[in-house]
């Protein structure tokens, strides 16, 4: 079992009284730690990740200052639910940091790092490369509060960071990456254009992948001085140029489909024949799943919809990817059969962090990545994927994909509907009653607004109830800071 690091002491932060003790969760007396998370090897050490300290005590237990860890052996699924400015993106931070560091930083316990994927929606984690600096005053806080945890300051420097093909970026070091159509299922392509599946132009989408990628068809051609039928093959290495043609020339959809579905389909398509983004030659997702490696894709500046296609495409290509890896893991291991070359150097386990999920698996619109995230995380327990979802609105990220969460970390939210939407996901109870100072809450919609930024209920599947923490400073530069204006 790892020793686990002494962590500072937290003096000045709030000190909340709660009612019922809670249960069910390892702790270790010994410099005072709590793991979270823990479905298999409980109270093991060797594979935690620090969240924070914990902020509340109860009259027969004072856990007050005692450090909160999550356990990653096994893959879980996470919600994270907060108003703008509670903590969200800086939580992703923190795990990323967790998840790729090892354990001289302290706040890991195990050495290897965590092949992890970051959607960063707001571009927000360009900074994590670096270590924070004395030399810029918006870094300074973090400077103090890392003293004071006892926390060092590293930056991960081996993050890749991904832009869309021709977009400008100031950074020093980042890559570009394309989406090449043919790796676009129907569902994809659908989601793009904000259409339902059984819809006209969806079912147009539908036939015309098929007689593009699998069938081919018939067009005519004028030789000659006459008209002649020519088959035109099927190309699987499609590209957009191709499904245009189809569209405009294929005998059988213009017999057989309404020109109006036709046509606005097709408006559609070529509005993205000048893009930069679809092209040939999409990016190997062997290059995202380099073991140890995190990859921090910049989709600020795409629409919602291709956003959410990036995601869709990635996921894809991890859970089936790392799908097979396992099946084939599980079987030459157990027959003592040589693992096919093509799987060889996959890492075991990879983590997918989406910020601002709402906007890429929202509840009431039909986008790409809907499918493929119910997809991955039906696959991840026995893939060896995680998933962690941020959203400023609780209620409006697709349910089955929430249904599946095992822990949830809930931030400050004021709205009703948003603290109802968060709480009907909690996988454990809140407690009963909390004293804030000589207020005294018994409320649940009390409990969540009572909330400073950083401080979370923080509520696993495991455990007897929901619990108060603060999560700790990021050891890594935070490239979300809001700006200093005047
Ligand atoms: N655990 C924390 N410790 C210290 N500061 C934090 C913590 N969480 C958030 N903050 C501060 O609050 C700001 C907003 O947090 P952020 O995570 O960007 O909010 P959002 O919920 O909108 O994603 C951060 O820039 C940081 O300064
Ligand atoms: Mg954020």
């Amino acid at each position: 079992m790892s020793e686990l690091p002494t962590i500072g002491h937290i003096g000045n932060l709030r000190r909340i009284d709660v009612s019922e003790p809670l249960e069910r969760a390892p702790y270790i007396a010994r410099g005072k730690h709590i793991l979270l998370g823990q479905r298999k090897f409980r109270g093991q050490t060797d594979a935690l990740v620090l969240l924070g300290k914990c902020i509340e005590q109860t009259r027969v237990s004072n856990k007050y200052d005692a450090n909160v860890w999550l356990d990653i052996r096994t893959p879980h699924v996470i919600y994270i639910c907060g108003k703008r400015g509670s903590g969200k993106s800086y939580d992703l931070g923190i795990l990323s940091e967790g998840l790729i560091l090892g354990s001289n930083s302290k706040i890991t316990t195990k050495d290897k790092a965590i092949t992890t994927v970051v959607f960063d929606t707001q571009s927000q984690f360009w900074a994590l490369a670096d270590a924070p600096k004395d030399t810029l005053t918006e870094d300074l806080e973090q400077l103090d509060q890392l003293r004071e945890w006892a926390l060092p300051t590293i930056g991960l420097s081996g993050a890749r960071l991904f832009k869309p093909a021709g977009e400008q970026s100031d950074l020093p070091t980042v890559e570009d990456f394309v989406l090449d159509p043919a790796e676009l299922d129907a569902d994809d392509w659908c989601g793009l254009f904000g259409l339902e599946r059984y819809s006209p132009q969806g079912q147009c989408i539908r036939t015309l992948l098929q007689k593009v990628r699998v069938d081919g068809y018939e067009i005519e051609e004028a030789s000659g001085g006459q008209l002649r039928r020519v088959r035109v093959p099927a190309t699987p290495r499609y590209a957009i140029p191709d499904l245009v043609r189809c569209l405009k020339k294929d005998l059988e959809m213009i017999d057989q489909s309404q020109k109006q579905t036709r046509d606005a389909v097709l408006w559609k398509l070529e509005s993205l024949q000048d893009s930069n983004l679809f092209q040939p030659g999409g990016l190997n997702i062997r290059e995202v799943l380099r073991p140890g490696q995190i990859s921090v894709f910049l989709l600020r500046n795409l629409d919602n919809s291709t956003k959410s296609l990036v995601v869709s495409v990635f996921a894809k290509k991890i859970f089936n990817l790392m799908g097979d890896y396992h099946t084939k893991r599980k079987v030459s291991r157990r027959f003592g059969s040589e693992l096919p070359d093509e799987y060889r150097g996959l890492p075991d386990g990879v983590w997918v962090l989406i910020d601002e999920a709402h906007l890429v698996c929202p509840a009431d619109a039909h986008t790409a990545a809907k499918e493929s995230l119910v997809e991955y995380v039906k696959r991840g327990r026995d893939a060896g994927l995680s998933l962690v979802l941020a959203t400023q609105q609780p209620s409006a990220v697709d349910s089955r994909v929430v249904s599946q969460i095992d822990l949830l970390i809930v931030h400050r939210l004021v709205v009703d509907g948003d603290i109802s939407a968060a709480l009907a996901r909690v996988p454990a109870n809140f407690p009963k009653e909390v004293s804030f100072g000589s207020a005294r809450i018994s409320e649940r919609y009390a409990l969540v607004r009572a909330l400073d930024t950083g401080e979370a209920w923080v509520a696993d599947a495991e455990t007897s109830r929901a619990l108060l923490v603060a999560m700790r400073p990021r050891v890594s530069a935070h490239g979300g800071d809001e700006p200093v204006v005047i």
